[in-house]
């Protein structure tokens, strides 16, 4: 059998599994939706949201794109952010980054000229580097640095989600949802929390909104 003939075959073994215990597992799940939090994170294939949080389907929305960024000019990003906070009213957006992450390491090296779409990408995350340049390159061994740009990525995505219309509309007209930055543990399978900012954290006031006409 082809491995992908297995991924459709697992999925009907998998299917039936959730009948066996619950025959109506589907319809309920297609009925209700109780989702109140909306994940950004790697697309790295050993970080899944639900099962390193052990949640049910249904419960956490997921957009992933290379090493969990919040880039201003995203379409995909900024759509699921608008549909999670003004639709969904989700309490909580986790950013969530993970430490050994190909996209660090990579951008933390010279880019190989042929890759283009990489390399825009990648461009963003060297622009943290530059922004944290000197406590970065105090830090060695160099493993380690890799480390903390893997938590300073975060923290700034975090701020991007922040400076986001999205964000600043809703802390002023709803008090929330409130924003955290994680960092996975590949080799310890176990989350820590960097940041959090909640409804309300005072912005850097060049990055701030005028909503005086939404209070
Ligand atoms: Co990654």
């Amino acid at each position: 059998m082809k491995p992908i003939e297995r991924l459709l075959l697992e999925n009907k073994a998998w299917a039936q599994e959730h009948l066996a215990q619950d025959p109506h597992f589907f319809e309920k799940l297609a009925r209700e939706r109780r989702c109140d939090f909306f994940w950004i994170g790697c697309s790295d294939s050993r970080v899944h949201a639900d099962e390193i949080t052990n949640t049910e389907p249904g419960r956490i929305f997921v957009h992933r794109n290379i090493a969990n960024m919040v880039i201003n000019d995203d379409m995909t990003l900024l759509s699921a952010l608008e549909y999670a906070v003004d639709h969904l009213l989700v309490g909580h957006i986790i950013v969530c980054g993970h430490y050994g992450c190909g996209g660090i390491n990579a951008a933390m090296r010279k880019a190989k000229p042929d890759q283009l779409m990489l390399n825009k990408w990648l461009k963003h995350i060297k622009d943290v580097y530059r922004l944290h340049r000197h406590a970065l390159e105090m830090i060695s061994p160099y493993a380690e640095r890799e480390n903390r740009l893997v938590e300073l990525n975060v923290i700034e995505q975090v701020h991007n989600l922040a400076q986001t219309s999205t964000v600043q509309k809703a802390w002023a007209t709803r008090q929330g949802p409130e924003l955290h930055g994680w960092v996975y543990g590949l080799g310890n399978g176990i989350i820590r929390e960097i940041i959090q900012l909640d409804a309300g954290t005072p912005l850097d006031p060049i990055y701030e909104y005028d909503l005086t006409s939404l209070t």
